[in-house]
């Protein structure tokens, strides 16, 4: 009713109106008013009595009428769904339930598939983390070698319980080596195809990081190369970075800086709560104006620094100083007071990052919206070039051949 009311007094079409009236009179009965507890099954499984509520359980019918087996996808016609479903008899068996439904229609549910969509909170955060995203740990550089875990390229590319390995440590830490990798600028690629693919961005589906003196990227000069994350200005920034070290320089310096945005950031929330504030919520315009490959792009993309979800963690780090553009989108009065913020943010994470020195035939992998990367200035002789090849992978593809991994090596989990 509330929300009927309020739909009303909004100036929208008659038209409207009526289908949003017709809509609403299926919902007539004070659904929310109405004690959702009143509508569950309580099953006993293992021991432990589980409630289902009635009306995710027609949902979830796993008959062939309601769900398509090939396509692993929901085939309920949502117009004649009833949100006030009722079951008029309840048989259960050893292994499984039936349930038929005040309409006549039949469901049955084997125990083992509702244990684990069981709705008790211990239960879903198990499957949380085990199967939906496993649970980050964050890390001071301190720490950096008892996260840092090393994995064998070639383990990788024929092992499935090696692949498995070194995706969940990396999703957990943000950062892993492969070792042991060919001497060839295609090999990033036979790690790549054991996830999926890469993601393309305007400086190709591979680039080469060395130094180029008329570059269209201070990443592809000697130079000290000041913490960051990659392609800020990108709406749908790459995930995850790897960078196959074909030459290291022979020479002082190359080292990589790694810090953990998710340790900065809790200890800015913790120690500095006002600059904390002032990068979670001040947009900052990034951008990338130029033309590679003869191919010209104008990327520009408005976001802060540390970008939190509704449950306040952090989904994505922007940090970049070549790639800030000068146009700042918030209010003048909060120009001063953001600078100072970003300076600490900045100085915080080279506090807390650790270093380390790539050689030939390592892959470094790093989260790209977790962590801050650089490298340190090294220099670049005729006779010795230091070469690196990269490429980008998205999260999405990385949790998607987890999880068919966990399935498939573990066949217990994901039923
Ligand atoms: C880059 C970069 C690191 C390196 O190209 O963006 O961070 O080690 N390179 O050269
Ligand atoms: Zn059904
Ligand atoms: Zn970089």
């Amino acid at each position: 009713m509330i929300v009927l009311r309020r739909l009303q007094s909004v100036n929208i079409s008659r038209h409207l109106q009526n289908i949003s009236v017709l809509r609403l009179d299926k919902f007539h009965t004070n659904y929310i008013l109405r004690s959702e507890f009143k509508d569950v099954m309580k099953i006993e499984i293992n021991g432990k009595v589980l409630q289902f509520p009635y009306v995710w359980l027609r949902d979830n019918c796993q008959c062939e009428k309601c769900f398509h087996s090939s396509a692993k996808s929901r085939i309920i016609d949502w117009s004649k769904f009833d949100l006030n479903v009722q079951p008029k008899n309840v048989n259960q068996s050893d292994n499984s339930v039936q349930v038929i439904w005040n309409d006549g229609h039949v469901s049955d549910f084997k125990l083992s598939w509702l244990n684990y969509r069981s709705f008790v909170k211990e239960s879903q955060k198990n499957y949380t983390n085990t199967l939906y995203k496993p649970a980050k740990i964050t890390w001071h550089g301190d720490d950096f070698d008892k996260v840092f875990s090393k994995h064998d390229y070639n383990e990788i590319v024929h092992s499935d319980n090696a692949l498995y390995d070194w995706l969940h440590k990396f999703s957990i830490y943000g950062v892993a080596l492969i070792q042991n990798t060919p001497d060839s600028e295609t090999a990033v690629d036979g790690i790549v195809d054991r996830i999926g693919f890469t993601k393309k961005t305007h400086y190709g589906e591979k680039f080469v990081v060395q130094h180029v003196a008329n570059t269209s990227n201070v990443a592809y000069l000697s130079n000290n190369l000041q913490m960051h994350t990659d392609l800020p200005y990108y709406e749908y920034c790459p995930g995850v970075n790897l960078l196959h070290c074909l030459v290291q320089t022979a020479s002082k310096g190359g080292e990589n800086l790694l810090s953990d945005c998710h340790y900065t950031v809790a200890y800015m929330k913790e120690k500095y709560p006002n600059e904390y504030k002032l990068l979670t919520e001040t947009e900052v315009e990034w951008s990338d104006v130029g033309c590679e490959n003869g191919n010209e792009f104008y990327k520009l993309y408005r976001s802060p620094v540390i970008c939190l979800d509704k449950h306040s963690q952090v989904i994505r780090i922007n940090f970049s100083i070549p790639q800030r553009g000068s146009h700042f989108p918030g209010p003048i009065e909060s120009v001063k007071p953001w600078y100072v913020a970003h300076s600490l943010f900045y100085e915080l994470n080279e506090k807390f990052s650790a270093r380390f020195k790539t050689k030939a035939g390592d892959i470094l992998v790093f989260d790209n919206i977790r962590l801050l990367h650089g490298r340190n200035m090294y220099e670049d002789k005729n006779n010795n070039v230091r070469k690196l090849i990269g490429a980008y992978l998205d999260w999405d593809e990385i949790y998607s051949r987890l999880r068919c991994l966990k399935v498939k090596l573990d066949p217990e989990d994901g039923i």
